[in-house]
Formats: C-alpha cells, structure tokens, sequence
C-alpha cells in the first residue's frame, strides 16, 4: 500500500455499555477496559480491515507465533480530559515511532502511522465518556501488536494482529518503594531487544523481581549485564539520581528503553534551572553518595506512575536508605509534567495533542 493510502475504520457499536458498573474512584491499574477496541490484521503483505469493535476474547489457532516465538510488542500512553471536555494525548508521535522501531527489531512489519492514530483517535472519541477529568484522572492507552500466522516453525509470521485498548486509570500510586540493585540477573543485553518494548523483556523480568519481592524489595533496578556496574533502568521505569543538586540519569542505549516521561523530565528539569548530566551512573557513586549524604533522591519516571520516588536501595547485602525530602525535586518535577498533561500549565513546549 501506498504511503498516501487513506484507510476506512469500520465502526461496530456496543449495543451496551459497561460503563454504570465501574467504580471510578477505586480503580486498580489495567484492570478495566472500555466498551470498544481498535484492531486492524496484517495478512498478505498489506494491513486491512481496521475496525472498532466491542471490547471481546478472540480466537487464535493454537499454534500462533505469539504463543511459541514471543513475537509481541506494545506501546503504553496516556489521554487526558481537560475542564472544557478536549480530549488530548501526550507527545503521541514518541509513542508511535518507538512502536514501529520495537516492531523492526521483533522482525514484524511497521503500522502505518494513520492507522495507529486515527484508529486511536476514532477509538477515544467514541469511549470519551470514560476519559474521566481532574487531575489524577486518566485514560491508560496500550497498542499492541502480535503474531497470529500459525506454525510451530521457528521463523518470523506472515500475519500479525494490531489492536488498541483503552483502560481507565486513576493517578497511580505505588507506595514506599524500596529497590535491590541488580547483581547477577540482567533484563537486557548488548545487541539484545532492551531498547524495544518486546513483551518478552518483561517476561524476563517477573522471576528476578519476584525475587526481590521476597526479600522485600518492590523493584530492581538493572544495571549492565556485561560488569553491574552501571545503573540502567527499572522494571517499566527509567531512573533518575539526585547527587547533591545535579539530576543524574543513564544514557539511553540498545539495553535501555528510550522513555518518554524520561525525555519530557530532562527537558522540563533544564527550562526550570536543574542541572542534569546525561552519562552512565555507577553503583559504587550512588553508595558513596547514599554513605556521605550526597545522595538526596533517587525516582522512577515512566507513564503509569509518571515520577516513582524511591526511599531506599540494596546492594551486596547492604541497605542505604535516603532522606526524607519536604520538597524533592521529584515531587516537583512530578508536579509541573501532569499539570503540562492535564492542560493545567502553558505547554511552551508543544507536547499535547489535541484528539
Ligand atoms: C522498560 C521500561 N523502561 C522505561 C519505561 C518508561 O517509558 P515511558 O516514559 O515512555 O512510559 C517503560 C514504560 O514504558 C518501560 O517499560
């Protein structure tokens, strides 16, 4: 198909809403989805058939690729409602090309981008009555994509199954997250599919995190499988370290996933005067900085939390706990990025959309 072919969305309506049983102030993260889906398959070389339909179970043949090679990615982002009911999205075209660059590195075709956004905008408009406004209030948004050509033959599929979800979120609040810095265990390699979002990389996360869960830890954050010596990223997070007054983050690399909510807090924290060193943190910086006191925050920045403080980490047996802040630059940080996402802020740099 032609870079300039237009394609039809075909709509097929709920003829009921599941929207009256749902508790919106209790929600648990990914758990509830909305009235419809967007799905649109790719088979003989061409994607075809986009269509909203009810949200609903599908059927695929038991031998699918998905299910035996692992070829499935996805995206995660969010919308927003503002006081005037616009919906709007948060730099929605950072989602879409990292989408296509995980499906490149999965050996599984690119989505055309009219069909990623205009499926997700015809979807959002047509659930908007679940898009929920107020701050703390969002809607979870999860392109995916996987292998439904059938054979048990260990070669890339022929025919794959785009869909999008929709998923009301409540601002999400993980509590006091204490991490173990990872010593033997790695998610990603070198020349590996870290910097993809490949479910399969969260696969290998589950049993090193569990774990961690067991000796009391929420989370792991990795570090370089060739030495752990380098700090890298968390489960579906990238991490930030505050030495003294200069944020500290990793650089973004074929073992890393290139974060949006990372980018967006560089950029922010540089417009409000902080200075922050992009370059690889070491293990032994953050335990000298965590023994001498320099070592004031550590957080998490992804999406679903959009900034996730960490009270303390272990390595090698030791437990360093950091400071309790009144005003971290966390919490700051945190603050001035969701009133950019909720149009609560002048967004000078153009990072919503309008759906
Ligand atoms: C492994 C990993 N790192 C980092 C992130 C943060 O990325 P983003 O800010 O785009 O959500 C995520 C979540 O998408 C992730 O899964």
């Amino acid at each position: 198909m032609s870079a300039t072919q237009t394609y039809k969305i075909e709509v097929l309506k709920a003829s009921t809403s599941k929207i009256k049983e749902v508790d919106f102030d209790n929600l648990h993260f990914g758990e509830v989805f909305t009235d419809h889906l967007f799905e649109c398959d790719f088979k003989n070389g061409e994607w075809q058939n986009p269509t909203i339909k009810p949200y609903a179970p599908f059927l695929l043949d038991p031998s699918a690729k998905v299910f035996h090679y692992g070829q499935a990615i996805f995206e995660g982002m969010k919308a927003y409602k503002d006081d005037n009911d616009g919906i709007w999205l948060f730099r929605p075209d950072e989602n879409y090309h990292r989408f296509n660059h995980s499906a490149t590195r999965m050996a599984m075709p690119e989505v055309p981008e009219e069909i990623f956004m205009e499926g997700l905008n015809q979807l959002l408009k047509l659930d908007e009555a679940w898009i929920q406004k107020g701050k703390g209030n969002t809607m979870y948004i999860r392109p995916f994509m996987i292998a439904t050509g059938a054979g048990v033959i260990a070669n890339p599929s022929d025919e794959y199954k785009f869909m999008i979800l929709l998923s009301p979120a409540k601002s999400y609040y993980s509590g006091e997250v204490k991490v173990l810095i990872a010593e033997h265990y790695s998610r990603a390699a070198n020349g590996g599919i870290g910097a993809a979002k490949a479910a399969g990389n969260y696969a290998a996360q589950f049993y090193p995190t569990n774990l961690a869960n067991k000796a009391g830890f929420q989370q792991v954050i990795w570090t370089d499988d060739a030495t752990h010596t380098k700090l890298e990223e968390a489960g579906t997070m990238n991490v930030f370290f505050r030495i003294n007054d200069t944020l500290y983050t990793a650089p973004t690399s074929e073992r890393i996933l290139d974060g949006v909510t990372r980018k967006s807090l560089i950029d922010l924290a540089k417009r409000e005067g902080i200075n922050v060193e992009v370059r690889p943190v070491l293990v032994s910086e953050l335990v000298e900085g965590a023994k001498n006191g320099s070592l004031k925050e550590i957080f998490g920045a992804g999406t679903a939390a959009v900034v996730n403080p960490i009270i303390g980490f272990s390595y090698q047996e030791v437990y360093y706990e950091l400071p309790k802040l009144e005003n971290s630059v966390a919490s700051q940080l945190k603050e001035k990025l969701t009133n950019i996402q909720h149009k609560l802020a002048e967004d000078t740099f153009g990072w919503t959309v309008k759906v």
